[in-house]
């Protein structure tokens, strides 16, 4: 097992990763302090994985009870954080209860933004289940919902008090979802991390096969990017923890303008990553080869890298200005300075961007 630590001072915490964690007391017991606890979970993992932490607290002399969501993105909105607040209050959970998300970024994203607001805050301890959640959503402490009119526009910043990355259970993901949470291992490599980008080049088909030894070092190494970029800017106060959205903006529209769940997140985020790497080659940043690197990994990785033509120019702007990153009024986008190296602007001419928003299958045959 590799330990990394989330160094944020009194709310520092673990990251766990290693093979069949879910049944190892020590990842748990220190960090519970809590005597109730209840996993939040839903109908695909609960049977799964449930039992198995169930009997590990059970052992422990917890009171464990639990809450099962039913599965999908379309139901990561207020409502269904309601059902949580319910079932809490159902079983007389008291403020020193904690939460356990066992699940992917839908499950670790809604029950950390209950825990932040259940009687004003109690903690949470994340057991990510998708490669995308091990290697992004559960280390960081955002929270929160969508709304229909925006993704993921309605949350909290809560930190885990641990977070459990159990290798095993990636066995029973399917290989959409797995590629998908390749998306945001390339995108550190992308952003701040070229020795990273290089190996990833090097390893993707063994990446792509689930080569055990290379999906722990690509996770462990994702997860240090995580952590080292939160604990330089947690509340994204400055533009550092911004650059971790590159391709969001373009992803959430893509995500907003198809349905929750019809593009998988990760899918979503790389096709915007190759538009943002169109868009930085338009505006001279990047060399059309750099470009072809990012989409050849992409591809390569099993992953989307063409907008559907279905959103026009107008809906993705639209749709794109409905972003957390949009200040007075004005869109600003991650964009890379070059391979490693991100940055995020305000400043680039709009007709520019049409271009990118416009571009379709060009954005991939362009580079062929
Ligand atoms: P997800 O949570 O919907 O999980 C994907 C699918 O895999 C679901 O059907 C789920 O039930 C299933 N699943 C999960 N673990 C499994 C397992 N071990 N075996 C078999 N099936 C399994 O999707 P995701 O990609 O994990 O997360 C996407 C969400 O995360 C989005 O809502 C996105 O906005 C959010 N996100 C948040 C952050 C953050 O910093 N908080 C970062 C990135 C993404
Ligand atoms: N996934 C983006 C962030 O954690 O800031």
């Amino acid at each position: 097992m590799q330990t990394l630590q989330v160094a944020l001072n009194e709310r520092s915490y673990p990251i766990f990763i290693g093979e069949n964690l879910l049944t190892q007391v020590n990842c748990f017991k220190p960090y519970l302090t809590a005597k109730q606890i209840m996993i939040v979970s839903n109908s695909t993992i609960a049977p799964l994985y449930l039992e198995r932490v169930q009997s590990t607290l059970l052992a422990q002399s917890y009171v464990v009870e639990t809450h099962i969501m039913p599965d999908g993105e379309q139901y990561k909105d207020i409502a269904h954080i309601e059902g949580i607040f319910t079932t809490l209050l159902e079983k007389r959970f008291n403020r020193d209860c904690a939460l356990v998300a066992l699940g992917g970024g839908v499950v670790g994203d809604m029950t950390g933004f209950a825990a932040a607001c259940y009687q004003r805050g109690v903690s949470f301890l994340q057991i990510p289940t998708t490669l995308l959640a091990q290697v992004d959503s559960s280390v960081g402490g955002k929270t929160g919902v969508n709304h229909p009119l925006g993704k993921n526009m309605i949350g909290a910043f809560k930190q885990p008090v641990a977070v459990l990355v159990d290798t095993s259970v990636l066995d029973t993901l399917n290989e959409r979802e797995y590629a998908a949470g390749l998306a945001e291992v390339i995108k550190y490599g992308l952003i701040r991390d070229v020795p990273f980008l290089a190996w990833l080049e090097e390893n993707i088909d063994g990446l792509v096969a689930r080569d055990k030894v290379l999906l722990a070092e690509a996770i462990a190494r994702s997860c240090q990017n995580k952590a080292d970029v939160v604990a330089a800017d947690e509340l994204e106060a400055n533009d550092l923890r911004a650059l971790l959205n590159l391709g969001h903006t373009f992803g959430h529209a893509i995500e907003t303008a198809m349905g929750y769940g019809v593009w998988l997140h990760g899918e979503a985020v790389a096709t915007g990553m190759l538009m943002a790497a169109d868009l930085s080659w338009r505006l001279g940043y990047l060399s059309i080869a750099d470009v072809d690197r990012v989409k050849k990994l992409l591809v390569a990785a099993k992953l989307p890298v063409i907008p559907p033509s279905t959103i026009s120019p107008t809906t993705f702007l639209d749709l794109m200005a409905v972003d957390k990153k949009v200040l007075a009024g004005k869109l600003r986008l991650v964009l890379l300075k070059s391979l490693g190296e991100a940055f995020v602007s305000a400043d680039f001419p709009l007709a520019t961007l049409a271009q990118t928003l416009a571009a379709g299958t060009q954005l991939g045959q362009a580079y062929d």
